[in-house]
């Protein structure tokens, strides 16, 4: 029976957005207000067009281009204020430069945005996002960025087009890597302490950097996992889904957003009044920069959406997009269609207030050299601090998938030959991963290095047995040697940096080139084979989880990849990771994601079960429909007891609470971390419900036999969503609580929630 709606009021809450959040409107103004209106008072609408244009260190790349030294190539432009800033570029003494030029020589003496896509640390280099995510560890994904802004803000760098929100549900869609998974609650409370770290307490720290959230939005969802692809959703699951870590992410303080490149249900996200106007502007309050992505506005008309570059800026700006990146349309078109009348000058003078305040925000008109200063830069860049970061990060972020036999630990004193295969083996370059334009190739620690420093007395070779996509087989000789005559096999495989990050999605999700049938070559001369999979995404490994022992996924590491391999590999850390995304049997099967709906016709069973009972069910004849490695799923050396599920009371009252306790056991002889996962289903709503969805989670360090009653609390906030009729709140009915190590394996209870309970609309992020 369908429940009685509560009708609740919505109230928006701006949160901590207001420490950072941007210049207010009507007449009461502060002193940055008030700085921003003196100087638009002065300036031409040429220049006001020229506040809004961002450009690349390399003009007319497709993508991202790093520069470092002089050119005469912007000069030009920025003695003549056609340029707010520069992005992907870096080194202090050269945006010194820069910002010497713009400062003395233009006009208006306005200073430049510095801006780079500062994803995943910058010469330190962290683990990719999705590998981060996998750690389940707020304190050290802040910390992450926060490293990332001291490197980068120590090197000129002011703006990061960092944390990427995008949920993402289909492995195919390269970009996966750079986000925090599939699951809108686990994105949100990531993409927020990523925010935290790199903006820091105050935008005018010399060592913090304004955040950029981004893709707004819905870009996750692309049609087929390809790259900028269609979206076409409902407003409930854009709501419930993919808007809450862009909530989260503006409630943590990220001074600025960038527009995505795909359409949503027939309008450009660049253009899109609805989402930048109604829900971002006027619902959530936010007030700060909206940035478009490379070239968007002049894509338009690609879409078939403008019909020329006029009315593309045009478009755009009306809808809300205050910085033209790449386009140069709002350069050139902007001051003409002001004058014409076709665009009110209230829109660019308010773009353009933006773009001020967050200048002033930055303490660039106070000091436009606090980023540029060679002596930090020299003093932060890969400090020994920053490298332990990185390495405790890498350490966590890796994923124990199968462990039979228990053939990890290895002992790092015991007497064995150990051979290193496979093309990320012996590979330095790939370990940096996709988006690390900063780091340098030859840096990173590599698998190889790091298990011949922690395996003092074993013998260790190598072979690489293929290279990463080719089809030649000619190195297998060679690697079946090594195999046969060593104790142990560790293969390191999969996908190399190019093969994820943007525009590099992939319809077939194995591990590419010849990698599988080396792994069987090497797994028919029946020697223990350990498995480290590198990927960006979520990959296809049946035939590897049926017939290798021991497999760890470890994405891209970063600086410190092969120290953090090995120390995991020697039994140094115990493994602790858990996954953001889950992994298919199949790439058919895509997309995936745990917290699905159930649909009218559920099949739980086997796929190859007999009967006709399964023949008119939502199911697959030649796959089950489950995952192979779930969400929230990861081993350890030890082994955890759960049992004692318990609530405090069945009936959850509307202002109420209720505790949730479990009581979690290391049963096993190793020390080690443990994600404790809290699910809910709301069995009957106003639109159907997700058949789970993660809630909270906590992770905890057990001693061997150590016993923990773990507590949670659940109030009905927890339990709101976007109703039939577009509110947002609760409704009352039975729901089902789980509790358990991953989203698969879980105890369960249930319990009521009460008429009556009304919550006010804040982002869903508190763990
Ligand atoms: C395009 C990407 O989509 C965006 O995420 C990135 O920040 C910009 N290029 C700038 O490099």
């Amino acid at each position: 029976m369908r429940k009685t709606f509560i009708p609740i009021l919505l109230v928006v809450i701006l949160g901590s957005a207001m420490l950072f959040s941007s210049f207010k409107t009507g007449d009461k103004k502060d002193k940055t207000e008030q700085r921003v209106e003196d100087l638009l008072s002065k300036m031409t609408l040429e220049e006001k067009a020229g506040q809004l244009n961002f450009v690349v260190g390399d003009l007319f790349n497709t993508g991202p281009t790093v520069r470092t030294s002089e050119s005469d190539k912007f000069n030009e432009a920025i003695r003549k204020g056609e340029i707010t800033g520069i992005f992907n570029i870096h080194g202090a003494a050269y945006t010194g430069k820069l910002q010497k030029l713009a400062v003395e020589e233009s006009r208006l003496g306005i200073p430049l945005l510095i801006g780079a896509d500062v994803i995943h640390g910058f010469k330190t280099v962290f683990p990719i996002p999705l590998g981060e995510a996998a750690s389940w560890d707020l304190t050290a994904i802040e910390k992450s960025a926060r490293v990332a802004a001291k490197e980068s803000a120590a090197s000129g760098i002011n703006l990061t087009f960092a944390p990427m929100a995008d949920v993402a549900r289909d492995a195919r869609w390269g970009r996966t890597a750079e986000g925090a998974g599939e699951d809108p609650y686990l994105v949100s409370l990531i993409t927020a302490a990523r925010v935290k770290g790199f903006q820091g307490n105050s935008l005018s720290d010399p060592l913090t950097i304004a955040a950029c959230v981004k893709h707004f939005v819905a870009y996750g969802a692309a049609e087929a996992g390809r790259d900028y692809n269609t979206v076409d959703m409902s407003e409930y699951e854009l709501r419930n889904t993919y808007l809450p870590p862009f909530k989260a992410a503006l409630d943590a303080g990220s001074a600025t957003l960038m527009t995505a490149f795909n359409e949503l249900n027939g309008v450009p996200a660049t253009a899109h009044t609805k989402v930048m106007r109604q829900i971002l502007r006027d619902e959530w309050g936010f007030n700060g920069l909206v940035i478009s992505d490379w070239q968007n506005i002049w894509e338009m008309t690609s879409h078939g959406y403008a019909q020329d570059n006029a009315h593309a800026g045009e478009l755009a700006l009306k809808a809300g997009t205050d910085l033209d990146m790449m386009a140069e349309i709002y350069l050139k078109e902007l001051p003409q269609l002001v004058k014409s009348g076709k665009v009110e000058q209230k829109y660019l003078d308010d773009a353009v207030r933006r773009v001020l305040w967050l200048k002033f925000k930055l303490g660039l008109f106070d000091n436009p050299y606090l980023y540029s200063n060679t002596k930090t830069e020299k003093k932060q860049v890969r400090s020994k601090e920053h490298l332990q970061a990185a390495f405790e990060v890498a350490q966590r972020s890796i994923v124990l998938l199968k462990n039979e036999n228990t053939l990890l630990p290895l002992s790092a004193s015991k007497k064995q030959k150990i051979a290193v295969i496979g093309p990320l083996g012996n590979n330095k370059e790939d370990m940096n991963g996709t988006w690390s334009f900063f780091g340098e190739a030859q840096h990173p620690v590599s698998f190889l290095e790091g298990i011949k420093k922690y395996a003092k007395g074993t013998e260790i070779t190598y072979a690489e047995g293929c290279e990463l996509y080719s089809d030649s087989r000619a190195k297998f000789d060679e690697a079946v040697a090594a195999a046969k005559k060593a104790d142990i096999v560790v293969m390191a495989i999969g996908e190399s940096a190019v093969m994820n990050g943007e525009g590099a999605s992939r319809a077939n999700i194995s591990l590419p080139g010849v990698q599988l049938d080396l792994v069987k070559a090497i797994h028919a001369t029946g020697k223990p084979i350990i498995a480290l999979v590198s990927s960006g995404r979520a990959l296809e490994l049946t035939w590897l989880d049926e017939n290798i022992p021991t497999i760890l996924a470890t994405w891209s590491l970063g600086s410190e990849a092969g120290n953090a391999a090995a120390s995991v590999l020697f039994g140094e850390y115990n493994p602790s990771g858990k996954l953001p995304v889950s992994f298919p049997r199949s790439v058919g099967q895509l997309p995936l994601y745990y917290n699905h709906k159930n649909t009218g016709r559920v099949y739980e069973g086997d796929h190859s079960e007999p009967g006709s009972e399964r023949v008119y069910k939502s199911r697959y004849r030649d796959v089950p429909n489950t995952a192979l490695y779930p969400f929230g799923y990861g081993l350890s050396y030890t082994t955890f007891k759960y049992d004692n599920l318990k609530l405090s009371t069945d009936k959850l009252a509307p202002a109420g609470q209720l505790q949730v306790s479990i009581d979690v056991t290391n049963t096993g002889k190793y020390a080690g971390e443990e994600v404790i996962q809290l699910y809910t289903r709301d069995l009957v709503g106003s639109i159907t419900r997700p058949v789970k969805e993660l809630k909270k989670f906590q992770k905890l360090t057990f001693t061997p036999g150590e016993k923990k009653t773990v507590m949670f609390t659940l109030t009905p906030e927890d339990l709101a969503f976007w109703r039939a009729d577009l509110t947002y709140g609760t409704e009352p009915g039975d729901f089902k609580v789980f509790v358990g190590p991953n989203s698969r394996d879980v105890q369960e209870v249930s319990f009521t929630l009460l008429k009556d309970g009304s919550v006010k609309y804040e982002s869903s992020i508190k763990n």
